[in-house]
């Protein structure tokens, strides 16, 4: 049962439960883009968002990748697991887009060889600037251990995504994944979706994801839409 607010974030809000260890995390239809300055809703957007991330963790724990995902409380709300953020956005990238092509001499398109794991600081304020293991360490926000794990993780799952969206007609240029500490573990936390991952359909390599909104190409529910019918198509039946 939902209790109090917790924390109201950009596109998530996150409420108390009678139990302090769990959370209900509900995805919501606003989205905003370049550090909050771009904001909008879309019809069905958290609906989508919740379904697939939904998805996503159910896979990745069967494929035992430990995860906060507890189970739906419904349509658009997740219970999840109470976990210490830590406040680092890890970027797995297969294909180079996004903010890779404007910090350095990159074209988009590049197929990396192998993975290119970003680490950015989660900080709207300071405009995600990039982590490492020493800033880290530095700032108390992770030991060199948990980076090192946490990039393990990161290309494990990376492995995982890349294949799983490989059969359903997508690329994976690249996703984020933050993470989080519960009983000395560490797990993925937050959300998989379309708002955190970039998905360019297989034939025609036409964004479907939250590029829709940032870049002002198209209608981003229906896009949307057509994600989640490939992701989840028994929400349809
Ligand atoms: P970027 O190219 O803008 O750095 O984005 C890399 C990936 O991270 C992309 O799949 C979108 C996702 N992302 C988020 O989930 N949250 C953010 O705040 C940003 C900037 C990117
Ligand atoms: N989520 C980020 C923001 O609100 C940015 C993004 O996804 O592009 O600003």
């Amino acid at each position: 049962m939902k209790k109090e607010e917790l924390y109201s974030g950009k596109a998530k809000t996150i409420y108390k439960t009678e139990d302090p260890a769990k959370l209900i995390s509900e995805f919501r239809d606003s989205l905003t883009a370049f550090d909050g300055k771009k904001k909008s809703e879309a019809k069905n957007k958290g609906y989508f968002n919740a379904q697939i991330s939904k998805k996503i963790f159910e896979m990745l724990e069967e494929e035992g990748i430990p995860t906060h995902y507890l189970g739906m409380e419904s349509d658009t709300e997740m219970l999840v697991r109470a976990v210490e953020i830590i406040p680092i956005e890890v970027i797995p990238r297969n294909i180079a887009a996004g903010s890779i092509t404007r910090k350095y001499p990159i074209k988009e398109g590049t197929v990396f060889k192998k993975p290119v794991i970003v680490l950015d600081y989660k900080s709207d304020e300071y405009g995600d600037p990039m982590m490492n293991e020493d800033i880290a360490v530095a700032m108390e926000i992770a030991t060199y251990e948990e980076i090192e794990q946490i990039r393990s993780m990161a290309l494990k799952i990376n492995g995982i995504l890349k294949k799983y969206f490989e059969d359903k007609e997508f690329l994976l240029p690249d996703f984020k994944l933050e993470f989080g500490r519960v009983d000395g573990k560490i797990v993925v936390a937050d959300e998989i979706s379309c708002d955190t991952c970039r998905f360019w359909d297989k034939s025609t390599g036409e964004s479907m994801d939250k590029d829709i909104f940032r870049f002002d190409k198209g209608d981003l529910s229906k896009t949307y839409e057509e994600v989640a019918k490939r992701i989840v198509p028994e929400i349809f039946e």
